[in-house]
């Protein structure tokens, strides 16, 4: 385990090709995943859902809709494909009940607000939706990549691939689910490139 923050954070780099026989538990897999879905999002709705694909059957199945990304898709020790929930309301109110039962909210403050965001989250429009789900899947897939690396792996985000595909492949409707990104996520066999930033003084501007 690595605990140095600045080194997860800046040591990051996107792996395409990873050692073939490094498998990592699905024990593993659930605890970075569960790490990772610490991730703060809208009205604490948490609406992001995650596919595993770790065996060679699911490979297979994906690597048709992964255009040019076949070489993480072959040798990661897994791709995680990135969803969110369309109607996340529907399913939220036992977030805000947990939230009851530790203690963490009254049972008043949930009956006042679970209602009034559900109608909030009713009143979208797919677009909307759409929007609001993927940011919170895109912090929650952004910490994803950063607790792998505390567990010593490496990950590369993509959004190269066909997103009805994949959805058809999972038998999931594009009413219900949308595709943020696949991640892949293995021990490293070829280190990624480094890359470069723009100036911070270029993209930062005070008011
Ligand atoms: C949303 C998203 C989509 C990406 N899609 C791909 C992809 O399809 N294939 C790929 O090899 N890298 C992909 N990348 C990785 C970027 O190319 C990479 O993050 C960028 O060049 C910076 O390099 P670094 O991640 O090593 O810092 C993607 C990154 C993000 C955030």
């Amino acid at each position: 385990m690595n605990n140095d923050f600045k080194d997860i954070l800046l040591g990051r780099r996107s792996v395409k090709v990873y050692d073939k026989n490094v498998k990592i538990s699905n024990e593993e897999l659930l605890k970075m995943i569960e790490e990772a879905t610490s991730a703060p999002s809208s009205v604490n709705f948490q609406p992001w859902k995650f596919v595993v694909v770790n065996t060679e059957e699911g490979k297979k199945k994906l690597r048709p809709h992964v255009t040019f990304n076949t070489e993480q898709n072959d040798t990661s020790s897994a791709m995680i494909v990135v969803l969110a929930d369309l109607k996340p309301q529907k399913s939220a109110e036992k977030i805000y009940d947990k939230a009851v039962e530790k203690g963490y909210m009254s049972k008043e403050v949930k009956e006042k607000l679970f209602p009034m965001y559900t109608k909030m989250y009713d009143s979208f429009s797919k677009k909307q939706m759409i929007e609001v789900v993927k940011i919170d899947a895109s912090l929650a897939s952004m910490q994803l990549m950063l607790v792998a690396r505390s567990h010593g792996y490496a990950t590369n985000a993509i959004g190269g691939f066909d997103s009805e595909g994949v959805l058809n492949m999972l038998g999931l409707s594009k009413n219900e689910y949308c595709t943020v990104m696949l991640i892949s996520i293995g021990k490293a066999a070829k280190e990624g490139r480094p890359s470069v930033r723009r100036d911070v003084r270029d993209i930062v501007t005070f008011l």
